[in-house]
């Protein structure tokens, strides 16, 4: 039957998502979906919209939907719904000058996120992929007293920046191995929040007494290249970094060269400013443990954010209003 037989409305999915969202998906509307998984650019992205006749697309953390795409989308589509929290690859003030609804993921990937934060703090202090390079390179020689000998994180100071849903799950998880939590955030949390987290008004006093920094906050155009070399100067000695929110809030080049001096002990990154393609000195530095951006990436919390890319569809399709509205 071609799609424009079927009365019910379409909706274009632009990469491939779990197979139960795709049911989903498919079962309650004229889903167009990306067998080939093929990353498509914007403006790829509305001419497909625009062959389809797609009603809503629900579009992906790696779509760069900038102000030229969004103004070649067709006028039928009326939603955008990110299967992500992060929406820093739309420009949100475009969908809304044209009155373009934009929903993301909130919540159902807090807690895989925080995980992946505790993987990396874990395993850039106690020199994981150090350890497995050399296993993996038959250079194991066996067990000596000195050797990777890292960071033990109980006791250490762990600053978070940014004590959103994520921050906080970070905190909680972090106390559970002994870090003395401090944070810094717009506003002050309420004191059962808080649980005896220290609060910095000034980020950059944050910085001085965190020998484990961890961001989540999102990336904008203000907080580009956020952590420079002047605030990494700010950090303890031999401080370790941790990041799980955006590449583009970290200056590669001066993470490179204090992970090269030593000035940065570790960094633990899961993101990376135009991934896939990698700052090429992270692969080279001993001390840098990476990640492919696998923060949200379980079986659990992929279909969770693909269920609730599609009731924030379902609500706007049907005049309700969706759930996680951004603009
Ligand atoms: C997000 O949700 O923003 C992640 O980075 C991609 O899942």
């Amino acid at each position: 039957e071609p799609p424009s037989a079927d009365p019910r409305p379409v909706v274009l999915l632009t990469r491939r998502l779990p197979e139960a969202v795709e049911a989903r998906a498919s079962r309650d509307y004229t889903a167009i979906l990306n067998p080939t998984d093929e990353a498509l650019s914007g403006l790829a992205i509305a001419e497909r919209a625009a062959a389809v006749k797609a009603d809503a697309v629900l579009c992906c953390a790696g779509d760069r939907l900038d102000a030229a795409a969004i103004a070649a989308l067709p006028e039928r589509v009326r939603l955008l719904a990110t299967f992500s929290v992060g929406t820093d690859h739309i420009d949100l003030a475009a969908a809304k000058a044209r009155g373009l609804t934009v929903t993301n993921t909130p919540d159902v990937l807090t807690d895989a996120t925080a995980d992946i934060a505790l993987l990396l703090i874990l395993g850039a202090a106690r020199r994981a992929s150090e350890g497995e390079r050399l296993i993996r390179a038959d250079a194991w020689t066996g067990w000596t007293p000195t050797q990777l000998m890292g960071t033990h994180i109980g006791g250490k100071r762990l600053g978070i920046i940014g004590m959103g849903r994520i921050g906080q799950a970070v905190a909680r998880r972090a106390r559970a191995f002994g870090m003395t939590i401090h944070y810094s955030n717009r506003k002050r949390l309420p004191r059962e929040l808080e649980e005896g987290a220290v609060y910095h008004s000034d980020p950059d006093a944050l910085l001085a007494v965190s020998d484990v920094l961890s961001l989540h906050f999102p990336a904008t155009a203000e907080t580009r290249h956020w952590l420079n070399a002047e605030r990494i100067e700010r950090l303890p000695p031999g401080a370790i970094l941790i990041n799980t929110a955006r590449g583009t809030v970290v200056d590669d080049q001066a993470i490179v060269a204090a992970l090269r001096s030593g000035r940065l002990a570790a960094a633990g990154l899961d993101v990376f400013e135009n991934e896939p393609n990698l700052f090429a000195d992270y692969r080279d530095l001993p001390n840098s443990f990476l990640l492919p951006h696998l923060g949200s990436a379980t079986v659990e919390t992929r279909n969770a954010m693909g269920f609730k890319a599609l009731d924030n569809i379902d609500a706007a399709l049907s005049g309700r209003e969706p759930p996680d509205r951004v603009v």
